[in-house]
C-alpha cells in the first residue's frame, strides 16, 4: 500500500468561509500564495456560491485572478450549480467540487434543496465539466452526524457517494461536517461506503470539534485512504452547521503522518509561517 498521502489544503475556503468579519481579498491571495510555496499539490481557494448565502466568498473571481499559480498545484473551487461552474471556468480553476449531503436536514439548510434535487442540479455541472475536461471532486457532508437530523445511517452515505461517483466525480471526500465522528462511527461508515466506491477514490474530511479528527484519520488510513482534507492553522467551520469548529489542522495531520512513515511533501517550516498568518486573519 502506498506510503504517500495527499493533503488537500482547505484553509482559504473551508477555513475562511465562516468568518463574520470580511477578510481582505489581498490577504486571501497572500495566504494562497504562501500555501503554494509549502508543497501542496491541491489547494481549495474559494467558492463560487451565492454571496447572499456565504458573503465571505463573494470575492471568488478576484481571489482567483490575484493568486500566483505554481506548476504542479491544482487550484480548486466549490461550485453548487451551473452558474458557479461557469464562474469557476471563467476564473480558470484547475478543478471544481460539487457538494452534497448524506442527510436531508443539512442539504436543505446548506443548499436549499433535497439530496435528490441536488443530484439533479449537479448533472449539468458534470456535463459541462466533462466537455471542458475539468476534473470534478464530490463532497458528501454529514457522513456520521448531522446537526439537524442526528446520526447518519452509513448506507445513506454510501448511496450518495456512489451517485457522485456515477455522475463522474474523480474522488469523493467524506465530510464529518460538525466534527462529531468517532473511530467507531467512522469505521462503520467506511465499511458501508467501500462496498460502493473504491477506497482509492475516497478522501477523508474531518472537522475537529471534539478533538478526534486525528484518530478518525488513523481509522481511514487503516482502510487504505490516502487523501485527507485539512486546513492550515485548524481554521474553519461551515455557516450552515452550527457548532462546527475548524477543520483538522494541516500541521497536525502532516506531523502525525510523518511519525507513521507517510510522505506528504509538505515543508513544515513554511507551513508554520502560513499557519501563523492564517490564524492572524481570524484574530487568533
Ligand atoms: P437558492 O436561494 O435556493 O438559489 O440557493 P437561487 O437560484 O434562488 O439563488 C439565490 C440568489 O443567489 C440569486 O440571486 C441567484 O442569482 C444567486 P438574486 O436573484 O436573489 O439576486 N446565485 C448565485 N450567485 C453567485 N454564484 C452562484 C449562484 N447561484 C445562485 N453560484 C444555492 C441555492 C446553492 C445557490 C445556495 O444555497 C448556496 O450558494 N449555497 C452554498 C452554501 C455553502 O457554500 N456552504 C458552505 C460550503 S459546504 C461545506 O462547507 C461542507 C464541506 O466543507 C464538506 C463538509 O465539511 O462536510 C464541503
Ligand atoms: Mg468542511
Amino acid at each position: 500500500m502506498s506510503d504517500k498521502v495527499t493533503i488537500f489544503e482547505m484553509g482559504p475556503r473551508d477555513g475562511l468561509q465562516n468568518e463574520k468579519q470580511q477578510i481582505a481579498t489581498a490577504d486571501k491571495i497572500k495566504l494562497v500564495n504562501q500555501l503554494s510555496d509549502c508543497g501542496f499539490s491541491k489547494i481549495e481557494v474559494t467558492s463560487f456560491v451565492s454571496p447572499k448565502w456565504v458573503p465571505q466568498m463573494a470575492d471568488a473571481t478576484d481571489v482567483m485572478a490575484g493568486i500566483s499559480r505554481r506548476d504542479g498545484v491544482s487550484y480548486a473551487v466549490l461550485t453548487p450549480n451551473l452558474r458557479g461552474y461557469e464562474g469557476a471556468r471563467a476564473a480558470k480553476a484547475d478543478e471544481v467540487a460539487i457538494f452534497a449531503s448524506a442527510s436531508e436536514g443539512f442539504s436543505q439548510k446548506n443548499i436549499n434543496c433535497s439530496i435528490a434535487e441536488s443530484i439533479e442540479r449537479f448533472k449539468p455541472v458534470l456535463g459541462a465539466a466533462k466537455a471542458d475536461n475539468m476534473p470534478v471532486r464530490g463532497y458528501v457532508s454529514c457522513v456520521t452526524d448531522c446537526p439537524y437530523d442526528g446520526p447518519t445511517p452509513p448506507q445513506s452515505v454510501a448511496n450518495v457517494a456512489k451517485q457522485l461517483l456515477d455522475l463522474g466525480c474523480y474522488e469523493i471526500s467524506l465530510g464529518d461536517t460538525i466534527g462529531a465522528a468517532t473511530p467507531e462511527t467512522t469505521s462503520k461508515m467506511l465499511e458501508a461506503v467501500q462496498k460502493y466506491v473504491p477506497v482509492s477514490k475516497l478522501a477523508g474530511h474531518f472537522h475537529d470539534t471534539k478533538g478526534r479528527a486525528l484518530e478518525n484519520i488513523e481509522v481511514c488510513l487503516g482502510y487504505g485512504l490516502r487523501t485527507f482534507d485539512a486546513a492550515v492553522g485548524g481554521l474553519g467551520g461551515c455557516p450552515y452547521a452550527p457548532g462546527a469548529k475548524g477543520n483538522v489542522a494541516t500541521e497536525a495531520v502532516v506531523e502525525m503522518l510523518a511519525a507513521k512513515g507517510f510522505a506528504t511533501g509538505i515543508d513544515m517550516k513554511k507551513l508554520a509561517s502560513a499557519s501563523t498568518f492564517a490564524r492572524s486573519l481570524k484574530g487568533q
